[in-house]
């Protein structure tokens, strides 16, 4: 008697065995390299945690292992930017796409920073303190989101709006770009909220009615307190003898090229992109993990001035990662037609269709949900948007990059209703189909304990963290 996932193993474990001799287990790069965890001792990465991350370690060694000489790097989910200012920083010319505004807010302010004396900026934080103590208006400039609303506590809320005020008077706009993203980068310390993958968890303290178990996030940090700790961070990796940042003070051996940030989503602006211009991509995209970033990053999204029609409205335009994204496929057909590119669309659409793991997974999601085996029901409708996005997207990298180019991307594997989702195997089946050639599927090394140096160890059923390194043709 067997189960009925046993039915559905056989393409999957084909294809395992197709790329088995392209796994190898990751000794360079462990997991803090290719998480945002090596960033946090980073001066510069270090000012705001972007969880979603990796680390600059992992961009360095990938351009100079696999490169020679700086050329034109492209990442197509930049968030914060870590390969654009890592590339930046080797003298590489870097091109980014980002959707969601908190991203493009922190590369902004980055960029400010380079261009900023830092003699004039630590005059600019004396005056601060002596002018906030004099403001005794309080308008609000943080409007709140529905899902926002009392995060802080009062006193809190209104030394916030105090500094809002006091900065909009600021006339050198790069110190008061800086400036706002100093108080950006505490919010959540400030607040009674916790960012837990798909949702913000509350505080027990709030005044949110909350249903569930209380929540105690420990100590809630009054606003002068931690803005002058984040003041303090700032200042002192804007030192002379920091590398990480290229302000005038800074005697690099090369002029570094300003990065080139499009706000949109990279489904609709790589293919605008011009063919084979790229040499390297680094990218990670958000994981089929049905996180949502427009609830997690919901406070800095209202500090940055979006209201709960923009935030709905960025939540659908994401790649579909959470339960909640709808289909795309129209939008993409439209797009591609538009562009007097509709045989592309057919090409990319057959390349999916024609995916034997890839039906297989879907079908067996299907299965699992009828019945009732998956905890929420759009999970095979999110799967299946998630993989015909990227499929876009893996054909899009392909024509941007030139021959010989490399790609890397970090993405995890994911597992519903007990049901392994190899995204590592079924993105490099699309490489191919695309004219990439997987060079390698570096797998992390799981947690302590398990020293299997060898590939025929990793049993198809283990989830795992993967980096892919893909060589157009
Ligand atoms: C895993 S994170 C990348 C983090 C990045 N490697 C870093 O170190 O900051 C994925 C990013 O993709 C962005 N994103 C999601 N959908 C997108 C889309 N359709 N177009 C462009 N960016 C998108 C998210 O906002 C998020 O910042």
């Amino acid at each position: 008697m067997y189960e009925l996932t046993d039915l559905f193993q056989s393409e999957r474990e084909k294809l395992f065995k197709r790329f088995s001799n392209r796994f190898e287990k990751a000794y360079n790069f462990n997991r803090q390299v290719v998480s945002f965890q090596a960033n946090k001792e980073e001066p510069v990465s270090r000012w705001f945690k972007y969880k979603e991350g990796f680390s600059s370690a992992l961009v360095k060694y990938f351009l100079t292992e696999y490169y020679n000489e700086p050329g034109r790097l492209l990442d197509p989910f930049a968030g914060v930017g870590t390969t654009l200012f890592a590339g930046q920083s080797l003298g590489w010319e870097t091109h980014g796409i980002e959707l969601l505004p908190v991203g493009i807010f922190v590369v902004e302010a980055r960029e400010a920073l380079q261009k900023i004396n830092p003699i004039e900026f630590q005059k600019s934080i004396e005056k601060l303190w002596i002018e906030l103590k004099k403001i005794k208006e309080t308008k609000t400039h943080f409007n709140h989101l529905s899902i926002t609303q009392d995060a802080f506590p009062d006193e809190t809320e209104i030394a916030l709006n105090k500094f809002l005020t006091y900065i909009s008077t600021v006339k050198n706009e790069k110190i008061q770009t800086v400036l706002r993203f100093t108080a950006f980068s505490i919010l959540e310390e400030l607040s009674y909220t916790r960012k837990d993958g798909q949702y913000l968890r509350w505080d027990y303290r709030s005044k949110r009615d909350l249903n569930g178990k209380p929540f105690n996030k420990g100590k809630i940090i009054p606003f002068d307190q931690a803005l002058k700790h984040k003041l303090s961070q700032i200042v002192s990796d804007m030192s002379p003898q920091n590398d990480s940042l290229f302000n005038y003070s800074n005697s690099n051996k090369f002029v570094p090229k300003d990065i080139k940030l499009i706000k949109g989503t990279c489904l609709e602006e790589l293919p605008h992109m011009n063919d084979d211009f790229f040499d390297f991509i680094i990218t990670s995209p958000p994981y089929c993990n049905r996180y949502d970033y427009t609830r997690t990053y919901a406070l800095e999204l209202a500090y940055l001035g979006c209201d709960n029609e923009k935030v709905k409205e960025l939540r659908q335009e994401l790649l579909s990662c959470t339960v909640e994204n709808k289909e795309k496929l129209d939008y993409l057909y439209q797009l591609y037609t538009d562009l007097g590119r509709g045989t592309t669309f057919a090409n990319v659409l057959n390349v999916y269709n024609s995916s034997a793991a890839m039906n297989e997974v879907n079908s067996v999601l299907d299965e699992l949900n009828k019945l009732n085996k998956l905890n929420n029901n759009n999970i095979p409708r999110m799967v299946r948007n998630y993989f015909l996005e990227l499929c876009f997207v893996v054909f899009e990298m392909a024509r941007v990059l030139k021959k010989g180019g490399y790609c890397v991307m970090v993405n995890d594997n994911v597992r519903y209703g007990g049901e392994e989702i190899p995204v590592d195997l079924i993105l490099s089946e699309f490489a191919e189909n695309f004219g990439f050639d997987v060079k390698k599927i570096f797998v992390l090394p799981r947690g302590k304990g398990n020293s299997s140096q060898q590939m025929g160890n990793f049993g198809r059923t283990e989830i795992r963290k993967c980096v892919y390194l893909w060589q157009k043709k």
